[in-house]
C-alpha cells in the first residue's frame, strides 16, 4: 500500500502518493498538484525536489556515502580503473576482463577527432580559457555526426556515448596544446585512456614521452572520482537540454557551460587561486575573516556542498592522492600545506561546524592537478572530461524512459498585470 501526503490548499485536499526509492529519502508525487488545485509548488534551487527517477548514482549527503550502481566510491577509487567505472554507470554491473576489454578497445578507437575539427580552434585566441573551446568543439561534433541525432536508437545513443567518453581527453589535450601554442599530438591506442591524454597532453612530437605510472594512477582515480554525482547543476542541465531531443553532442555542450560556474565545476580553479592567494599559513584567519563576513562575498572555495552536510567522500580520497603525487613527483609545494591548515582552522570554527561546511572534491583537486603539471585554467576542463561518462548514462537513462516528457517548469509571477499599450507621443 502506498502512502499519501494530504496536503490542504484552501477548501480542497488533496491525497499525492509518497513513492519510496531502495535508499534515501522517500518522494511525495505532486505531478498532479497543479491539475487537483490550480496551485504551483516552489523551489527555487531545487531543494526540496527531486527532478528524477534514477538508478546510477546515490549519495547520502549526511553520512558523506557516494555510491555508483551502489558501488562505494572509496572502493572504486581504490580497486577499480575509470574504464571500468565508466562500463559500470553505462551498463550497471561490473564488467568482467572480457567485457572490459572489449569496452577499453571500442574506447580507444573512438580517441581520434575527425582531421577537420582542428581548424576550429584556430579560430579561438590562444588565450581562450580552454571550457570555451570544449563548449564549442563538442557542440560542433554533432555536425560530424548526423547518426548520432538518432536518439531513440539504443544502438545509436550508446556509439554516441562511446564517441564522447573516448573523445574527451583528445578535445581537452589539443585546447592545452593550442593555448601553449604546441602542436596537437594524436592518439597512441598502444596507451591506457589516462596515459594517452597525459601524453596527448604533455608529449611533444619531436621526442617519446614516458607515461608515468603514479601520475597516471593518480590522475585515472581522479577521473573516478568526477564521474557522476546524482542531478547536480550540470547534469540536470544536460537531463533539461535531452528532454527536448537535442542531439547528444549539444546537451553535453549545455553540460560543460554550466559546470564552468565557479559554484559548481569552476570551483577546482577558484580553490588553487584562492590557496595561491593566501600564499602562506600566516594569512589564514584573515581569509576565514571574510569567508564569514556576511557583507564580504568571498566564499572558501572548494568548501560547502548542497548535498554534502558531512566529508565529502571524494575529498578524503583526493587529500590521500595529494600526498602520493607529492612524493612521486618530490613536489616541495607550500600551497598543500597551506591546504591542509585552512581546512583543520575552518573545521574547528563554529561558523563551519554549524553551517555543517567540508571540504567537498574541488578542494584538494587543483592541488594534485597543479603538481601534475596542469595550469589552472584546464581544471575544469579535466572535470568536464571526467563528468562526461555520469552525462551520458543519466542521459541515456532519460532518454530511455518512455514516460519521459520534456522538462517545463512554471514560475511564480510578480510583475505587473495587464496593462494598455500606449503611444510612444503619449508616455
Ligand atoms: C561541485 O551538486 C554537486 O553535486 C556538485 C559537485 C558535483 O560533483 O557535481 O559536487 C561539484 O560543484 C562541488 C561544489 C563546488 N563549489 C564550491 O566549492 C564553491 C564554494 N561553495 C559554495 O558556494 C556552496 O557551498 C555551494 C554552492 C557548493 C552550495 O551552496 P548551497 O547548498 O546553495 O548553500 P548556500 O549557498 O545556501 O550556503 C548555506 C550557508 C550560507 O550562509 P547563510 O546564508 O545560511 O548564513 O553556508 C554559507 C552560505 O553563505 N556557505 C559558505 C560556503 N558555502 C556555503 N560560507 C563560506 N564559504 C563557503 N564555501
Amino acid at each position: 500500500m502506498t502512502d499519501t501526503a494530504k496536503i490542504t490548499l484552501g477548501d480542497k485536499t488533496v491525497d499525492s502518493p509518497v513513492l519510496s526509492g531502495t535508499v534515501g529519502p522517500d518522494v511525495v508525487d505532486i505531478r498532479k498538484f497543479y491539475a487537483q488545485t490550480g496551485a504551483f509548488t516552489y523551489d527555487p534551487g531545487f531543494t526540496s525536489t527531486a527532478s528524477c527517477e534514477s538508478q546510477l548514482t546515490y549519495i547520502d549527503g549526511d553520512e558523506g556515502v557516494l555510491l555508483h550502481r551502489g558501488y562505494a566510491i572509496g572502493d572504486l577509487a581504490e580497486q577499480s580503473s575509470f574504464m571500468e567505472t565508466c562500463y559500470l554507470l553505462l551498463n550497471g554491473e561490473l564488467p568482467n576482463g572480457e567485457e572490459l576489454q572489449t569496452f577499453e578497445n571500442t574506447i580507444t578507437r573512438h580517441t581520434m577527432l575527425h582531421e577537420q575539427l582542428a581548424t576550429f580552434y584556430r579560430g579561438f585566441r590562444r588565450d581562450a580559457h580552454p571550457m570555451a573551446v570544449m563548449c564549442g568543439v563538442v557542440g560542433a561534433l554533432s555536425a560530424f555526426y548526423p547518426d548520432s541525432t538518432e536518439i531513440h536508437d539504443p544502438h545509436q545513443r550508446m556509439i554516441a556515448s562511446h564517441r564522447l567518453i573516448a573523445k574527451m581527453p583528445t578535445i581537452a589535450a589539443m585546447a592545452y596544446k593550442y593555448s601553449v601554442g604546441q602542436p596537437f599530438v594524436y592518439p597512441d591506442n598502444s596507451l591506457s585512456y589516462t596515459g594517452n591524454f597525459l601524453r596527448m597532453t604533455f608529449g611533444v612530437p619531436a621526442e617519446p614521452y614516458e607515461v608515468n605510472p603514479v601520475v597516471e594512477r593518480a590522475l585515472d582515480r581522479i577521473f573516478i572520482l568526477h564521474a557522476d554525482h546524482e542531478q547536480n547543476a550540470s547534469t540536470s542541465t544536460v537531463r533539461l537540454a535531452g528532454s527536448s531531443g537535442a542531439n547528444p553532442f549539444a546537451c553535453i555542450a549545455a553540460g560543460i557551460a554550466c559546470l564552468w560556474g565557479p559554484a559548481h565545476g569552476g570551483a577546482n580553479e577558484a580553490a588553487l587561486n584562492m590557496l595561491r592567494e593566501i600564499g602562506r599559513p600566516e594569512r589564514i584567519p584573515e581569509y576565514i575573516a571574510r569567508a564569514k563576513d556576511k557583507d564580504d562575498p568571498f566564499r572558501l572555495m572548494g568548501f560547502g556542498h548542497r548535498v554534502y552536510k558531512n566529508y565529502d567522500p571524494r575529498a578524503t580520497v583526493m587529500q590521500k592522492t595529494v600526498r602520493e603525487v607529492f612524493e612521486a613527483l618530490k613536489v616541495n609545494d607550500p600551497v598543500f600545506e597551506v591546504a591542509l591548515q585552512l581546512e583543520e582552522m575552518a573545521l574547528s570554527d563554529p561558523y563551519f561546524v554549524e553551517k555543517k561546511l567540508f571540504p567537498n572534491v574541488d578542494f584538494y583537486s587543483g592541488v594534485i592537478l597543479s603538481a601534475i603539471g596542469f595550469p589552472t585554467t584546464m581544471f575544469t576542463a579535466l572535470f568536464a572530461l571526467a563528468r562526461t561518462v555520469g552525462w551520458v548514462a543519466q542521459w541515456n537513462e532519460m532518454i530511455s524512459d518512455p514516460a519521459q516528457k520534456i522538462g517545463r517548469p512554471r514560475q511564480l509571477y510578480t510583475g505587473p498585470t495587464h496593462r494598455p499599450y500606449v503611444a510612444v507621443d503619449k508616455r
